[in-house]
């Protein structure tokens, strides 16, 4: 099944666009052109990220990723530019993530946005970082080396997930910028909690690839962990799994309830360490990998993508194969964790399926932006 855009939109033609992306600690531009056919081709995925900073503290300190962007954002432009041969006068239009994210952070990326496209006098499209993971699916061909893209775009009916370090959602999209948000997180994002319990159990940031790495040493049945129960039936929860995690690791230790998480790391041997990466990570994937899995048995879906950093995870790939019905589609991991491309793939659609464009004068941020 595929959706024939010219005749409802009138005649298109090949637009590209620049796409730029601060919602966290990757300051990240990217270019993406999009032809009459809606066929998506990446020019340039250039990332520079503030990771290194944060490891020592577990986890992003907004302070120091919104300092970084300010450095980073005009290098990470020039690059995006130079890397596909590229001037100004290529770019058809901008499109920035506004939301979801740190604010600090987002400030640094939809001013710089909106300063370019007044300056060079293009058009501005603001752009949902959530949202933006999806469409990274949508990028099917490259000039650019060292890619492994999907061979087509994803097809309506297209089912969702999208799995990061700040979201947990399951989305059915009918058709472009047609979706309904069927469940998402009631705490802590996936990403968020491989993050919480790489930190109580020692493992480097960011948690998921350190706790697929741990887990493959370790047994994933070496205890029982219960899933949440949630009230929706799409729904997500990792609160509750992460605090079963810490009293089984405080009980490995010997200790009770007060025993200090940072003590833990000191305390675990490398045997109890791989356990618990193993037994949470199969436990995390797989209440993700049941909602979908529901959700795919309800809506029937010709296409089911997922998005987001944790959609690099082995693992979910590996459970989302073995029990639904159609291949998973995924992107390659450079496009999975946040960068500009995907951001510029969903701008390229705004801009050739004819949305309005944002006021560069005004466009704000919005930190909890939702789908
Ligand atoms: O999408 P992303 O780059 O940023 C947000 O929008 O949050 O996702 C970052 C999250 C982190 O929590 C990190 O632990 C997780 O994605 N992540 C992974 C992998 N790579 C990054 N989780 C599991 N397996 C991976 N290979
Ligand atoms: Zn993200």
């Amino acid at each position: 099944m595929t959706n024939v855009y010219p005749t409802a939109f009138g005649m298109l033609r090949t637009m590209i666009i620049l796409g730029i992306e601060t919602s966290c600690d990757e300051t990240a531009a990217g270019i993406v052109s999009i032809d009459d056919s809606l066929v998506c081709t990446l020019h340039a995925n250039a990332v520079l990220t503030s990771m290194d900073l944060h490891t020592a503290y577990g986890g992003v300190v907004p302070e120091i990723a919104a300092r970084e962007h300010v450095r980073s954002i005009h290098p990470v432009i020039e690059q995006a530019l130079a890397d596909a041969s590229m001037t100004w006068e290529d770019i058809d239009a901008i499109a920035v993530t506004y939301g979801a994210g740190l604010g600090g952070s987002l400030l640094v990326g939809v001013l710089t946005a909106r300063t370019l496209a007044i300056t060079y006098e293009k058009p501005l499209y603001g752009v949902n970082h959530v949202e933006g993971h999806v469409y990274a699916n949508f990028l099917t061909q490259t000039s650019l080396p060292g890619y492994v893209l999907p061979s087509a775009a994803p097809v309506f009916p297209m089912l969702a997930l999208i799995v990061s370090g700040g979201h947990s959602q399951l989305v059915l999209f009918r058709d472009h910028f047609e979706y309904t948000l069927l469940g998402q997180t009631h705490d802590d994002a996936i990403g968020e909690a491989f993050d919480k319990v790489a930190k109580m159990t020692g493992l480097p940031y960011p948690g998921g690839p350190s706790i697929a790495k741990k887990a493959l040493e370790g047994n994933d049945h070496a205890f029982t962990l219960p899933k949440a129960k949630m009230p929706g039936k799409y729904d997500f929860s990792f609160s509750g799994p992460k605090t079963a995690v810490l009293r089984q690791a405080q009980a490995m230790v010997g200790k009770d309830f007060t025993f200090a998480s940072k003590d833990l790391p000191s305390a675990l041997n490398e045997a109890q360490k791989a356990d618990i990466a193993a037994v949470f990570q199969r436990v995390a994937i797989e209440t993700v990998v049941d909602k979908t899995l529901l959700a795919y048995e309800e809506f029937q879906p010709a296409s089911v993508v997922i998005g987001g950093g944790v959609s690099a995870s082995p693992e979910l790939r590996r459970q989302l194969a073995e029990r639904l019905p159609i291949a998973p589609q995924y992107t390659d991991p450079k496009l999975a964790t946040d960068n500009g491309a995907m951001i510029a793939t969903l701008g390229a659609f705004k801009a050739q399926l004819k949305a309005d464009p944002a006021d560069p004068y005004s466009l704000e941020i919005q930190p909890n932006l939702s789908m």
